[in-house]
């Protein structure tokens, strides 16, 4: 089918399963990460199986390509969806916009689809092409930019904090001779520094670059502070049994939601000094699944980009 060349979903019914709670009544659920629309069209048909007749689907991508696609895929649904291009972490704000005071589900499939990856410019080192890598076009700041512009220094930071690099300052100095002789254009630019200057084998080569990649393409678009946001946002816009499921495809990510989770489903005493034993702020949320759900060996086998994904989900108390 033509909606799996765009973009297979990982872990599609795991996730949906858990994240609708049928003990609600009237639905209002927010795909915060539409691409391709395979999330959403399940989510629709679910719909269908309810008793309530007025439930709602929101669907935000910062990506406008994944927007038309995913907008004419879910076009026999278009009296249950508003779709919408914007960035998850500006929800609160969309959600006003269209009087949603509150929703029952918000679910987060996070990084890129496959039809980004494949043909969008700067995603993948497999392919040479503009260091792009902005998921949205409006905004202006690209990996190139950041190549040629930052310092050493902040390239370091980047490298350490959002590619876990260990020894990133000789990445970073290498960069910093590299665009004296000539600028950072294209992906190649970048693949052939590293042949240049690390005299590894092709599979560390490629785990390399991969995480050269990730960090570039995580400070690109702010992702980790967008997770951060929507987390801290979605205490406030989830309805009482209202759930929150989120997929990461890195340890970056699944640390923040995990830690984020943990914290805000356990009882804390008000203050280290409080000496009354019932003095305790209450939990926000419970956690659906205690362990982490990942793909099983037959998902990985039929689509190996899943190998990665993590799925937590937590309800609102
Ligand atoms: C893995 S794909 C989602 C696939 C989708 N679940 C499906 O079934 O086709 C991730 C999508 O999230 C979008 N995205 C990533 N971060 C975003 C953000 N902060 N706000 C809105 N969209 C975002 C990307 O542009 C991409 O289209």
């Amino acid at each position: 089918m033509y909606e799996d060349i765009y973009h297979v979903p990982v872990l599609l019914n795991e996730t949906i399963d858990l994240l609708i709670n049928e003990n609600l009544d009237r639905q209002i659920i927010v795909d915060g990460t539409l691409g391709g629309g395979g999330y959403s069209e399940l989510i629709c048909k679910r719909f269908n199986e309810l008793n309530s007749k007025d439930n709602l689907l929101i669907c935000f991508d910062k990506d406008e390509h994944a927007i038309s696609f995913a907008s004419n895929r879910l076009k026999i649904y278009s009296e249950k969806i508003i779709i919408e291009k914007g960035n998850f972490a500006d929800m609160r704000l969309a959600l006003k916009k269209h009087n949603i005071p509150s929703v029952t589900g918000i679910v987060l499939d996070l990084g890129l689809s496959s039809y980004q990856l494949e043909n969008e410019d700067g995603f993948s080192f497999m392919r040479n092409t503009t260091l792009d890598m902005r998921a949205d076009k409006e905004k202006t700041l690209t990996a190139k930019d950041i190549l040629n512009s930052y310092s050493a220094e902040e390239l370091s930071v980047i490298f350490e904090q959002f590619g876990e690099i260990g020894n990133p300052d000789r990445l970073s100095e290498s960069i910093a001779l590299y665009r004296k002789i000539s600028p950072f254009k294209t992906t190649e630019d970048l693949t052939h520094l590293i042949d240049a200057k690390y005299k590894i084998d092709k599979k560390n080569k490629m785990n390399f670059l991969a995480k050269i990649f990730q960090a570039l393409r995580i400070e690109v678009n702010g992702e980790l502070e967008d997770l951060k946001s929507i987390l801290s946002d979605s205490k406030d816009l989830l309805q009482r049994g209202g759930r929150i499921a989120v997929i990461t495809y890195h340890s970056l990510e699944d640390r923040i939601v995990k830690l984020y989770f943990k914290e805000k489903s356990f009882k804390e005493k008000k203050s280290k000094y409080s000496i009354d034993k019932n003095d305790l702020i209450n939990p926000e949320f419970k956690l659906v699944n205690k362990k982490v759900i990942t793909p099983s060996y037959k998902e990985i086998s039929e689509n190996p980009r899943s190998r990665s994904a993590k799925l937590r989900v937590a309800e609102k108390l």
